[in-house]
């Protein structure tokens, strides 16, 4: 392992540049990938745009009923047809969600904390490859804790489920957590999205922050951005715009959705940025043209 010592700050970038190795398949860094795990992940990045919109209703793993969520049954269905992927638990998706549909599955599959814990970063592999198999989920999601007390056990967590994965042919989605003692600063986020890339995560979801284009730069896979908390619908919208314009493959919403007081027109007007290059402006506009039908 190289010291700590002298080491450089990174600089070099090249944002202007293009990923170099991007032969034999649209996805980043998937090009010497097997195909199943290629047709996985073009199930969850449209083959057009090369961008994904994932409709996050996971956080019950640890929040319990949470607002906006309290029916899943209620809540999901009618969005599903503006969304590419589910991201959820297999007890929702089992219990609440068609298995009829043709939608992309990000399968949340690690787990082990509660809103009570003051510390979240304590978490294990909540569902075997064998489940995440039959639940014919195009990505594991695992969360992982850069900086926190949990960071080494969810690393792990991370490794075994790519290890599982790569064996069955299912990507692995490394989900960028804050931990307490973490800013949400570029410094930390280009940390941790590059060591997640690093152990062999196919896909990143963090979150949007100054100097994106580094970040994703410096990340050979895509990187989807996960919405976080709940935002006036027109500041949603540009973030949601930054981070395409930034070079993210896709958003990873929930609250920003289930909590708005027009989800479908919310989740429209996202899909508009992510597959059909509009503006935050434009979509702001189709969104309240739609609440005032
Ligand atoms: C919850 C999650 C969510 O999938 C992720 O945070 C996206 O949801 P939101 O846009 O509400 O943040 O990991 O634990």
């Amino acid at each position: 392992m190289a010291d700590k010592e002298g080491l450089k700050v990174a600089k070099d970038y090249h944002t202007d540049v293009a990923f170099a190795n991007d032969s034999g398949f649209y996805v980043k860094g998937a090009g010497h990938l097997d195909w199943g795990m290629k047709r996985h992940l073009s199930n969850i990045f449209d083959p057009k745009s090369g961008n994904t919109v994932m409709f996050a209703f996971d956080h019950g793993y640890f929040m319990g009923s949470t607002a906006g969520l309290e029916r899943l049954d209620l809540v999901i269905p009618p969005l599903m047809e503006h969304v590419d992927v589910l991201m959820g638990t297999r007890g929702a998706l089992r219990t609440c969600i068609t298995p009829a549909n043709k939608k992309g599955i990000a399968l949340r599959c690690s787990a082990g904390s509660s809103m009570i814990d003051d510390d979240l970063s304590h978490e294990v592999i909540a569902v075997d490859i064998a489940d995440a198999i039959r639940m014919n989920a195009d990505c594991m999601a695992i969360q992982t804790f850069i900086g926190a007390e949990g960071e080494k056990d969810s690393l792990d967590n991370l490794c075994k489920t790519i290890d599982a994965g790569m064996k069955y042919s299912i990507p692995t989605m490394g989900v960028v957590a804050v931990g307490k003692q973490m800013e949400r600063t570029p410094r930390f986020f280009k940390l941790a999205t590059r060591i997640l890339a690093e152990l062999g995560a196919n896909i990143i979801k963090t979150y949007y922050c100054d100097e994106f284009e580094e970040i994703v730069a410096a990340c050979p896979v895509p990187i989807v951005v996960a919405g976080g908390k709940k935002l006036p619908e027109d500041e949603a919208l540009t973030m949601a715009y930054r981070s395409i314009q930034g070079g993210a493959r896709g958003l990873d919403m929930g609250r920003n959705i289930f909590q708005s007081n027009h989800p479908v027109a919310m989740a429209k007007a996202i899909r508009m940025i992510v597959h059909e290059k509009a503006t935050d402006k434009e979509a702001f506009e189709f969104y309240t043209g739609e609440i005032n039908k």
